[in-house]
């Protein structure tokens, strides 16, 4: 059940993995594997070394912060005397003080990291709490330590000495229990305890947890009692699966139509009003915003500049994009007339969690948009716009991506309605665009075998650039980011407008570059621009790959091919226009023979500042 659970979570980080059980009814000992690597390097270890029968199992996949991905530094770390097994996700920011402290008391240290100081200092708490019944010793061992603790931690913790129990504490890490029949559960989300239960409970901020079979009790740091808040998992075990795609990317780009029609539903009342029941700021305070900030980091901060375009357009507020961990050092200005909007497919994303605490510190109404529900970031914010993409596997950001613009989206256009800077009619207008887009976007699905071929084709490019202009910009950085990280080639997104400003020199013979056209149908003459920007770079010898609306005959003769999308207003161009070149990169990283859904040196839920 460990290792299942860990399989469905093995995207969150994937260096090393390592197993914990106890063995014995009666407080035998404990079993323990590790190994760096995937997953799948463990399990290799396990069926030639098996652990015994077990029922309880603590199981941890890796992505490395203090320590290298070795066998030795994978947790599970073990101490007093390999009778306690931790695991740990975060980091433990004072761990070498604590360590100074331990090594004069004479524990010694087999691995390089910051776990194996917490796995040490719990074990020494266990021990000084003698004066505590049995029972309650782990627990009350984890509340003295996590008091010492400083940092971002999730924690889970079993003793030899305790056959049904599984101890965990958090603080600014994430952890949901599971609550089953006669079973219990712990996970960092709930894909790990999906077969088994969809009852979960969210944690609060500094709590303790303990589990057994039967019972579920939560204190805080101090041992007074704390509740967490029961949810259901709206989605199943099969929605996290493959479907017959061969990645988890593949069958995510192919949900989109899907992730957006859903981000899109219930929406509005009989009457066409946009209604957000689950924004809770009063509408009031809404109305009183003069400025925007959007925060976020990675595709999430593109989704943030495509907001910026449509939330100024059509409501007049100054807003600004701004990467989460760039936001609290440069003493931002923001007041409680300030609306923080933080963009986040996991919710747990720990620069934009601090930036969100910061702006909430300031006075600012914070807002999240966000996919994964009772995670950290939508819990500590003012309000929360749910995006209904369902759970994103893979590591690079696909449906999550558009279901965050549809979203945005939709909350400038209910700021809007609220601040009567449109007219009625003109919302509603948009609104069904947007509720065509979905059509639309599997329409460019079906077209997709052109841009894979292409991508096969290109598969020993060397380096892409990537241009656009208006919302047509953050959407050519999205499709650099796509290839950089699947595909680990050299790629860069640019304004067109920017090119002769520096960038046209890296234009060579030969050198592919994708340019994203705005509509011919749309205002000002944006169009006529990005085609004198083809010219200009075609005619120094550069093979550009143009992504243009279907009908625009202007382009053909300047690129080498053109991929139509179907006719949609500028603003919400993004959703259609996105999705090539993620098939792009998707398709090139396959052909190059690289995993898609787990990347090198990535983890899909970034924990660690
Ligand atoms: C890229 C990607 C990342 C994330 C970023 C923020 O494909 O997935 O750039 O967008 O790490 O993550 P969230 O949205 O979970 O805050």
């Amino acid at each position: 059940m460990v290792l299942e659970g860990l399989r469905r979570l093995e995207y969150r980080g994937y260096d090393s993995a390592g197993v914990a059980v106890l063995t014995g009814a009666d407080g035998g000992g404990i079993a323990s594997a590790k190994k760096a690597g995937k997953l799948s390097n463990l399990l290799g270890e396990l069926e030639q070394h098996p652990l015994p029968n077990s029922r309880t199992g603590i199981g941890h996949t890796r992505w490395a912060t203090h320590g290298g991905p070795t066998d030795v530094n994978a947790h599970p770390h073990l101490a007093d005397d390999d009778r306690l097994a931790l695991i740990h996700n975060g980091i433990i920011e004072n761990f070498s003080e604590l360590k100074s402290v331990l090594l004069e008391k004479g524990v010694t240290f087999r691995s390089a990291t910051d776990t194996e100081v917490a796995a040490a200092l719990l074990g020494d708490e266990y021990q000084a709490a003698v004066d505590v019944p049995a029972a309650q010793r782990l627990t009350v061992a984890m509340q003295r330590a996590c008091q010492k603790l400083e940092g971002a931690f999730t924690l889970l913790a079993i003793h030899a000495d305790l056959p049904d129990v599984v101890v965990a504490a958090r603080r600014n890490s994430p952890l949901v229990v599971g609550l089953g029949e006669g079973e219990n559960f712990l996970g960092s989300d709930v894909s790990g305890f999906i077969d088994y239960t969809r009852r979960a409970v969210e944690l609060g901020q500094d709590q303790i947890v303990t589990i057994t079979p039967d019972a579920v009790e939560i204190t805080d740091f101090f041992g007074a009692p704390a509740e967490g808040k029961e949810y259901q998992v709206d989605w199943d075990a099969a929605a996290a699966e493959k479907d017959g795609f061969p990645s988890f990317m593949e069958k995510e780009i192919h949900e989109q139509p899907r992730a957006v029609a859903e981000t899109l539903l219930g929406r509005t009342d009989a009457e066409g009003r946009l209604v957000l029941d689950e924004l809770r700021i009063d509408p009031e305070q809404l109305k009183q915003v003069n400025k925007i900030i959007v925060l976020a980091c990675g595709t999430s901060a593109y989704a943030g500049q495509v907001a910026k375009y449509a939330i100024e357009h059509w409501c007049r507020i100054p807003t600004e994009v701004e990467l989460s961990h760039e936001f609290r050092y440069r003493d931002p200005i923001v007041d409680s007339n300030t609306l923080v909007i933080s963009i986040s497919q996991s919710g747990e994303t720990m620069d934009t969690l601090m930036a969100v605490r910061y702006a909430r510190e300031q006075g600012a109404k914070t807002l999240a948009i966000c996919n994964t529900n009772g995670s950290t970031i939508p819990r500590e914010s003012d309000a929360v716009l749910y995006t209904h993409a369902g759970p994103e596997i893979a590591v690079a950001s696909t449906k999550a991506f558009l279901a965050q613009i549809t979203a945005a989206y939709l909350l400038g256009l209910y700021l809007a309605q609220l601040r009567g800077n449109k007219f009625q009619g003109e919302i509603k207008d948009l609104l069904a665009d947007l509720h065509k887009t979905p059509d639309k976007i599997q329409s460019v699905l079906d077209n997709e075998q052109q841009i894979r071929d292409l991508a096969v084709a290109m598969k020993d490019t060397k380096s892409v650039l990537f241009l656009g202009r208006h919302v047509g910009f953050p959407v050519a950085m999205e499709g650099a980011l796509k290839l950089k990280e699947l595909a680990y080639i050299h790629a860069e997104g640019f304004a067109a407008g920017e090119l002769k400003h520096g960038p046209i020199a890296l234009i060579e013979e030969g050198q592919p570059v994708f340019v994203v056209v705005p509509s011919p149908n749309g205002r000002d003459s944006l169009h006529a621009k990005v085609v004198s920007n083809i010219q200009e770079i075609r005619a120094r010898g550069a093979k550009t790959i143009v992504i243009a609306e279907e009908g625009d005959e202007a382009v053909r003769e300047f690129a080498e091919q053109v991929f139509y999308i179907p006719a949609t207003p500028t603003l919400l161009a993004p959703l259609l226009t996105t999705v090539p070149l993620q098939i792009f990169a998707c398709a090139l990283a396959s052909a190059k023979g690289y995993d898609v859904d787990q990347p090198r040196n990535l983890a899909k839920s970034v924990t660690v500042e």
